[in-house]
């Protein structure tokens, strides 16, 4: 018999415009994470975590202009989530990794009731044993993972075609390796390379980190190699008062003994993408996702454009229809390096390489809550369930939440589940002058065209898919499927 874990997140899905603060509050609400696995439908089910006090997705850094999503200028080329297909309910609010079941839902959250965004085990539980207002028992240390961990687990999101081709350009990161370590696992996925770049941290602890967190994943077998150690322009800026001294949360995790690749992080690139070029199938096309600084990506594609033809599309993290982070106007990786941002959307566009940004706007959205972070951290073993739960923690601890951000791996999820993401074609430009605004992404979000004929600047020529909502609960549950089952 197939054993088949179901993660079910209630709430916070599908919901354009949310803010990250209202994420986390009901991440953190009343019930707290209940994760549990049945092997058909026979295994008990496991009790519930005590509950968790409703928090900020992260200190002073809402998810994005709470309008976001709610515009109908534009060409909307994507929207809601699967529907029907047992992954995203008929009302949004409800995401199930694994087949669709019978039955009612453990606990259905409602426009009227959006305090239910937990992650919650089909127990087979009735609804009254895991009703709200009865204080339940906590579960022994590490049993929800453990139950994840023993059970056959149905592939997640795996589709039926060949793993997709997949390339990370990081500056981990905490986050980052959030990412890496949901790449480097899925099933669909097949990760053929990882470049690293000056961003969170200096380009040397990037690359440390990178090669320990493929350690963790066992996979020892992806080749990471060293970029650009500062912008194109100004000299680096680190945000380890985010990330830690190491850039990584200070985990005190084993160093991985292995080397980088000896080309640099440009050559590794060209030589991947070229060879998905000269495959001739379209299928071998890669998908680049750079979560860092852009600087890598810039002087790339300037260089050898001929690597286009082994490109897919570039789902990028950075940007922001809406605030910034790193200053009140711009994202961190674009404000790090404006000129290679402008450089890469600008060369992306000749080259004709489809664009999508997985900015500010949605990238606080999707959260773990640091109950599930303990139970990924009682797994222990040094794997990647570990790991991933101490980047949680880590995070949790650094800002006094309950509750904190998958962050970049939300990019990676957003190639592996586009229909939970609501995008709009905008034409986006990068600020490069401004006295406070130098590395904005301006997303002109017009829905009139009546004064473009006396706007000086006109339209941008660079069109992307901006990614505007987000079915929050389920990228965070995409990501607990697959870290909460992998060791190393
Ligand atoms: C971005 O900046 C970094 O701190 C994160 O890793 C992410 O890529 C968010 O602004
Ligand atoms: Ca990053």
């Amino acid at each position: 018999m197939v054993a088949v874990v179901e993660v079910v997140v209630l709430g916070g899905g599908g919901v354009p415009g949310k803010t990250g603060g209202e994420t986390g509050a009901e991440v953190g609400a009343e019930v707290g994470a209940e994760v549990g696995a049945t092997a058909g439908a026979d295994v008990p089910g496991v009790p519930g975590e005590p509950g968790v006090p409703g928090v900020p997705g992260m200190p002073g850094m809402p998810g994005g202009d709470a309008e976001a999503g709610a515009s109908s200028g534009g060409d909307r080329v994507v929207s809601g989530g699967a529907v029907g297909d047992g992954a995203v309910a008929v009302d949004g609010t409800a995401a199930v990794v694994g087949p669709p079941r019978a039955g009612p839902p453990v606990q259905a959250a409602t426009a009227s009731s959006p305090t239910a965004a937990t992650t919650v085990a089909r127990t087979g539980a009735t609804p009254a044993a895991t009703g709200r207002g009865r204080r339940r028992p906590r579960p022994r240390a590490g049993s929800v993972l453990s139950m994840v961990m023993q059970a056959t687990v149905g592939e997640p999101e795996q589709g039926a075609g060949p793993r997709r081709p997949l390339v990370l350009d990081v500056d981990t990161g905490v986050d980052d390796a959030c990412a890496i370590l949901l790449a480097a696992a899925h099933p669909a996925v097949d990760l053929r390379a990882v470049s690293c770049v000056g961003g969170n941290a200096p380009v040397d602890d990037v690359v440390a980190n990178t090669l320990t967190v493929l350690d963790a994943a066992g996979r020892k077998d992806v080749p990471v190699a060293r970029g650009a150690d500062r912008p194109l322009l100004e000299p680096p800026v680190d945000a380890r008062h985010v990330h830690g001294e190491d850039g990584m949360g200070d985990l005190v995790w084993p160093r991985s003994g292995r080397s980088p690749d000896p080309r640099h992080a440009v050559e590794l690139l060209r030589d991947v993408l070229l060879a998905a070029a000269s495959s001739g199938d379209p299928d071998e096309r890669v998908t680049l996702v750079p979560l860092g600084p852009l600087t890598n990506i810039a002087l790339l594609l300037r260089t050898y454009p001929r690597v286009a033809s082994g490109l897919r599309e570039i789902v990028f993290m950075g940007g922001s229809a809406g605030v910034g982070n790193a200053t009140a106007s711009g994202e961190f990786n674009v404000v790090h390096d404006p000129e290679a941002a402008a450089v890469t959307l600008d060369a992306a566009a000749d080259l004709g390489v489809p664009v999508t940004m997985y900015g500010l706007d949605v990238f606080y959205q999707p959260t773990v809550t640091l109950d599930q972070a303990r139970a990924l951290v009682a797994v222990g073993g040094r794997g990647s369930a570990e790991l991933a739960g101490r980047l949680i923690a880590f995070q949790c601890e650094r800002f006094g939440v309950a509750a904190a951000t998958i962050g970049d791996a939300g990019a990676v999820c957003a190639v592996l589940a586009p229909e939970a993401l609501e995008c709009e074609r905008l034409p986006v430009r990068v600020e490069l002058g401004g006295s406070w605004s130098r590395g904005r992404t301006i997303v002109d979000r017009r829905d009139w065209s009546g004064d473009l004929a006396h706007d000086p600047h006109g339209r941008a020529a660079t069109s992307l898919r901006v990614a505007l909502g987000v079915d929050a609960a389920r990228f965070s549950s995409l990501w607990l499927s697959v870290v909460g089952r992998t060791t190393s």
